[in-house]
């Protein structure tokens, strides 16, 4: 559930209307609604009550500070995999006590970073990488605190992008090497072992295969704290799909999935740790785009958007079903069949495709649904186009909450090397021979930046 409704005939997002944070901001922009973040990890914490879980929101989901720094005051910790995730989680208040670190490629830079910063766990995925931890925790005198991610081989039947429990994937410690290497976690210097961490991947509509890797890491803490390991916790990874309305894969209830957890880990005395991101997110967040033409092919018939595969690319990456609402109220699904596209050069910028949809004109306004998680933070700026803004919605207040990157901002980020330095214009050549002059040798431009032309380029706007 989510709160962004019609209220006389215009979509809201809580109490502020789209068309309102439109005309402010410009378009396409991402909406954000904090009563729907409240509300998600209300239904989250409820499902669990009993175990008492920390909850890990996936950083990588949806990074920016605002949603961050929300998540924090409702008690939330941070599952990151960067160095810049962990800036972001510590910059947003939460206790590094609360952050695990996770990921398949963590550098020595990034590990030594993670413990002179404290965070509560490493999340570790192989060998070397256990070597390395164990190296820089030495020789910073700390100790590391890790668990072992582990592959259990399952099929977790989501897209095959975001599918991470198979034994072919390139995440985890494979299942048959557990016990060895724990056993050699043990030995290391520097290390202290505390858990056993899985993730079998994102979107997942079903708990059977989930519920097959749980018994697995159930039979594991039981063979390691009968081998002397102390396992005090199990962090179960996020996953838990939501419903994109028109998909037709209904998610389970968190409740149920709950059941599951507790079915499979009740009575080992486990601190359970859960790494949500998409179930927090998605429905929570929004993109809204203006129609910029409506243009009758021979075979289709396209609806050109502002927004593109470079603002939202999960239609074009994973198939992604994203439902699309008039901002004014229509009858939803009656009208036209329709592409809606965006700008870019290529046949894959697409944010819907076949779709039944009410007949749209230039101008009007639609919002792209359940685009909260895996949306902004994927965006790039192919074509030239502009980051595009994020706007925060409380109540009958809003807030950008980070603003639309400015042409200045974007080319600027280049530098010219310094031989292409800008060259001066030739002197116009006088009608008589006038004495030779010599030439001053060009100025060195390692710093030298765009045009100031370039810089005073209007910010895009519908
Ligand atoms: N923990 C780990 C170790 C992960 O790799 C992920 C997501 C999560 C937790 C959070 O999973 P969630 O609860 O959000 O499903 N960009 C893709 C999704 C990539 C997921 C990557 N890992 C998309 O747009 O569908």
């Amino acid at each position: 559930m989510h709160h962004f409704a019609y209220k006389g005939g215009e979509l809201h997002a809580e109490k502020v209307s789209l068309e309102r944070i439109a005309e402010a901001v410009g378009t396409p922009f991402y909406c954000y609604s904090t009563a729907t973040l409240e509300r998600h990890v209300k239904v989250l914490t409820q499902a669990f009550k009993g175990l008492d879980p920390l909850i890990c929101y996936a950083v990588k989901a949806n990074s920016n500070q605002a949603v961050l720094t929300t998540l924090v005051r409702l008690g939330a910790g941070m599952d990151v995999v960067s160095e810049g995730e962990i800036r972001r989680a510590l910059a947003a208040g939460c206790a590094p006590a609360k952050i695990v670190f996770a990921g398949v490629g963590k550098t020595r830079g990034e590990i030594s970073f993670a413990l002179r910063n404290g965070v509560n766990h490493f999340n570790v995925e192989s060998e070397q990488e256990l070597d390395f931890i164990s190296e820089i925790s030495t020789h910073l005198g700390a100790r590391a605190k890790i668990a072992l991610r582990i592959n259990p081989d399952v099929d977790s039947k989501t897209h095959k992008k975001i599918s991470t429990g198979k034994g072919e994937v390139k995440f985890g410690i494979p299942y048959k090497d557990a016990m060895r290497l724990y056993a050699k976690a043990d030995r290391l210097n520097g290390i202290d072992v505390v858990g056993v961490h899985m993730h079998i991947g994102s979107q997942l509509t079903q708990l059977a295969p989930l519920e097959k890797a749980f018994t697995l890491m159930r039979q594991l803490v039981v063979r390691l704290r009968a081998e002397g390991h102390d396992i005090t916790h199990v962090d179960l990874g996020g996953g838990l799909g939501v419903p994109y309305d028109g998909s037709t894969d209904v998610p389970p209830h968190p409740d149920d999935y709950a059941d599951v957890v507790r079915k499979c880990f009740g009575g080992l005395d486990l601190k359970i740790m859960l790494e949500p991101g998409r179930l927090i997110v998605a429905n929570a967040g929004i993109l809204v785009t203006r129609v910029i033409n409506v243009k009758k092919g021979d075979a289709r018939t396209f609806v050109i958007v502002d927004a593109a595969m470079n603002d939202l690319i999960r239609p074009t990456l994973y198939e992604a079903f994203h439902d699309i609402w008039p901002v004014t109220e229509k009858l939803k699904n009656a009208g036209i069949f329709a592409d809606v596209v965006g700008p870019v050069c290529e046949t894959g910028d697409y944010l819907a495709l076949g779709r039944k949809m009410p007949a749209v004109a230039t101008d009007e306004l639609l919002a792209i649904m359940s685009a909260g998680a895996y949306g902004a933070v994927q965006a790039g700026t192919y074509n030239t186009r502009q980051l595009v803004p994020e706007v925060m919605v409380r109540g009958d207040q809003f807030a950008v909450v980070r603003p639309r990157q400015t042409y200045a901002e974007l080319i600027g980020l280049d530098r010219l090397a310094p031989w292409l330095a800008p060259t001066r214009p030739e002197p116009v050549k006088a009608a008589a021979p006038a004495p030779a002059i010599a030439r001053k040798p060009e100025a060195a431009t390692a710093s030298a930046g765009v045009s100031p032309a370039a810089k005073r380029t209007p910010t895009r706007r519908s």
